[in-house]
Order: C-alpha cells, then structure tokens, then sequence
C-alpha cells in the first residue's frame, strides 16, 4: 500500500471509537448510456444476452469476503444497491446477493436496504420480488415527468412508464425516493417545478432534485445542449426549495430533501464521514482502524472485475489517507449537511484533533461562510450558495486559504 503524506500531516490518525460502516454494492450494466452519464455504466444491449447475473453475484460474494478481515464484527446499518441500473437485475440474483451479504455481515435490525430502479427495466412483479428478497427503500430514476425532457436526456423510458414505477414503488414500499433533475436543456422555471409537483402528488416521503451538470467524458460535454442560464437555474433552485418547504419536506442536504424521519440513512452516513465498504465493478469505499483510514477502488471494467474478484484481488487502488487530508475529507462531506454537525464529530471521525483545522475554520468563519457558533461546523446560508469555495479553504495545499479574501 502507498502512505501518501499531505504537507503539514504529522501523527496517524487515533480513534476512540469506529464511526458506523455501511455497505455500497455498484451494479454496473444499463440498458443505454445516457448522454449526460459519468457514473461506472455499461450497456448491456437488448437481445443480447443479458448482464452475467450469476457470474457477477458470485464475484461479488468473493470481494466481500476478501473484505471481511478488515471490518470484522462491525454492525452495518445500512445496504445500498446502486448503478448502473441494479433493477436490471432478476428479483432471484438480488434475493441471492442479500441472502449472501446477511450470511457475512452482521446486518443491524431493520438495516435500510435501498435498490435503485429505473422506469421502464422492470414489471410490477419485478418489484414485489426485490421486496421480498429484503429490499426496503426504493429509489426510482424519473428524472423528469416531460415526454420533451426525458427525450432530450436520452432516457430508455417515458413519461407513463415513469408514472406506472412510481405507482408500483409506493404501493408497495413505504420508503420511496425519487431523482429528479433540473437545468435540463431548454427548460423553463415552471417546467421545473412541474416535475416537482407531479412527484409531489405521489406522496413519496424523499426527493432527490440534482441540477444537470456536464461532466467530463460524456456526450454532453463534448456535444452541450442549450442549457438554461446561471439566474434561471437560481431561480429554479430557489422554487422548488420554496415549494418542497411548503410541502413539508426538510431540505437536508445540497440536492435532498425528505419528511421528517425519512432521510436516507446510508447517505447520511456519508455526509457524516461515516465508513462504508464498497463492493462491485468501479466501487470505492472508506474503512477505519483504530490508527488509519483506507480508502479502495474496485476495477472498474465489469468483465475485468468480475476477474479479479474471483482471484480475490477486487481492488484495483488501495491507499491509507494521510492525517493531513482528513480534514478536507471531513469537511468536504459534513458541509453539504444544512444542519452540519458537532464540532466534536471532526475528532471522532478523522482522529485528529479540530485544531489541526483551526486557522482554516477562522478564515471560513471570518468570510462569513462558517457558521460562528464554536459547537457545530455548518455552513451559513452564503457558504451553502459557494459551497466549492468554503471547502477548497480546508485542501492542505494552502493555496487557498491565503487571508484576507
Ligand atoms: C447513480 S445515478 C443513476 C441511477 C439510475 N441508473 C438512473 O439513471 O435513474 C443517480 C442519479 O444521479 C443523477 N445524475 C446522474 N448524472 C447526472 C448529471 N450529469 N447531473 C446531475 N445529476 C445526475 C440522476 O438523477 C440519477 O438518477
Ligand atoms: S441509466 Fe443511470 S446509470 Fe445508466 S447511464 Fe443512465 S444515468 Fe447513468
């Protein structure tokens, strides 16, 4: 393993306790690539034959078990099956997966247990299996409810096919997200909040609403559509908060908003620089011991993957995270929380002490982008507006955090 030293990192981190570690299992085939897409996606094309289901559950067995050293007897609150688009999957392969995973993990009592499920990749019998194979929260990529905007993202599905999963996911499972996005190309501000107000009327207890962005190494990105201007998407980001508030919901992270007692508990786990393994092609994951923290990526190649984790060598990276950098890792995740969290977490989490960060928390605060009370770390309304900025002060770097701003 390389140690990778930041500048200014002294001792190794020391915890008193283990933050909670969950589980991220990546599914990696979907049916198309969509154009706007940087996620570890491959197609897998209809007709074909379809995604080596057995095959890749069995790797998927062996890459947990050649973890298991490193987490050994630490309760998992929380599953995440993600892609790609795990609801390709058979109801039997995903019942196998769970079975396995509950076989080698201690699960914690009513453990969350979330599948994402894109419209159009499933039957209403599809769903009623993931359920009973231990699925528990279902998250469902609409994206839009707009036959124009699900075009021009290049989405496999439509509008009624969206509308038929959703109605699907919350008959049969109480807790239901949906993704929705916006920015979309030539969309207008009412248009924006019409998605919102047709996923409100299904009554779902959490919403995911991502503005559109163009990532490097997509089809967007070298091909960029008419994108809305900078004031609109404000403008958009400013009423379906208005909106969402009005309905009851909490906007409790940058892009989540949910019911009071429906957050989804494997992100905020994140959020809180929590541990997870992460298992499958591309995963990465965090792991702490009680004098380090490890972070891995799996190879990212399905057909390579699938490989290498029955060899037992899943990860393609493996680096222990310098003292120096975990304050801007802790930072980087805690500050996307509205509510932020205990100044005390930064220790518990990193084991290093919140001084190690002192003259960047006075900068930040100083700017007006820290919250002052000395007891929480949370960002103020402005820092949330220039989020990028207010954790590029914590890179070790120090080339941001150069006073006066
Ligand atoms: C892991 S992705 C994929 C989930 C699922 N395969 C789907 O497409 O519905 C989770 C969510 O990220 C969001 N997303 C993906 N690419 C994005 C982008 N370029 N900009 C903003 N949001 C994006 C979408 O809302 C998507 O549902
Ligand atoms: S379906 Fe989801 S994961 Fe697959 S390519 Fe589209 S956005 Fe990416």
């Amino acid at each position: 393993m390389t140690r990778i030293l930041a500048p200014g990192s002294t001792a190794p981190p020391a915890f008193r306790a283990l933050p909670p570690l969950s589980l991220y299992v990546h599914l990696p085939w979907c049916i198309r690539k969509c154009p706007y897409c940087d996620f570890n996606s491959h197609e897998w094309r209809r007709g074909g034959d379809g995604p080596p289901e057995d095959a890749y559950v069995d790797a998927l067995v062996a890459d947990l078990e050649s973890a298991l050293p490193s987490v050994w007897g630490r309760k998992v609150p929380t599953v995440f099956l993600g892609g790609g688009t795990p609801s390709l999957f058979s109801p039997e392969a995903i019942d196998r997966l769970l079975a396995a995973i509950r076989a080698r993990l201690p699960l914690a009592a009513g453990a969350e247990v979330t599948m994402e499920a894109n419209p159009g990749t499933f039957e209403r019998e599809r769903f009623e299996g993931f359920r009973d194979a231990g699925v528990n929260r279902l998250s469902i990529g609409v994206q839009s409810f707009s036959p124009r905007h699900l075009a021009a993202l290049g989405r496999v599905h439509d509008a009624a096919e969206a509308r038929a999963a959703v109605d699907a996911a919350v008959e049969l499972f109480d807790e239901v997200n949906l993704d929705l996005m916006y920015g979309l190309p030539d969309q207008a501000v009412d248009e924006a909040l019409a998605d919102v107000e047709e996923a409100l009327a299904f009554r779902t207890k959490h919403l995911s609403c991502y503005q559109l962005t163009l990532e490097p190494n997509t089809l967007f990105h070298r091909h960029p559509p008419p994108l809305p201007d900078e004031d609109e998407v404000d403008a958009m980001q400013s009423a379906i908060e208005a909106r969402l508030e009005r309905a009851g919901f909490d906007h409790y992270e940058v892009s989540a908003y949910a019911r009071p007692g429906h957050r989804c508990m494997h992100n905020v786990n994140y959020w809180r620089f929590g541990d997870y393994l992460g298992i499958g092609a591309g995963a990465h994951g965090k792991v702490s011991s009680p004098d380090r923290v490890v972070r891995e990526v799996r190879w990212k190649q399905p057909i390579r993957y699938l490989e290498q984790a029955i060899a037992g060598t899943p990860a393609m990276e493996r680096r222990e995270v310098a003292a120096g950098e975990l304050g801007f890792e802790f930072m980087l995740n805690v500050l996307r929380l509205t509510e932020g969290v205990p100044a005390t977490l930064f220790a518990e989490r990193t084991g290093v002490p919140l001084a190690a960060i002192g003259r960047e928390l006075g900068i930040a605060t100083r700017r007006g982008l820290l919250d002052p009370d000395p007891s929480v770390l949370r960002a103020t309304p402005l820092g949330r507006r220039f989020l990028n900025d207010l954790v590029a002060l914590f890179l070790r770097d120090g080339a941001h955090a150069k006073e006066p701003a």
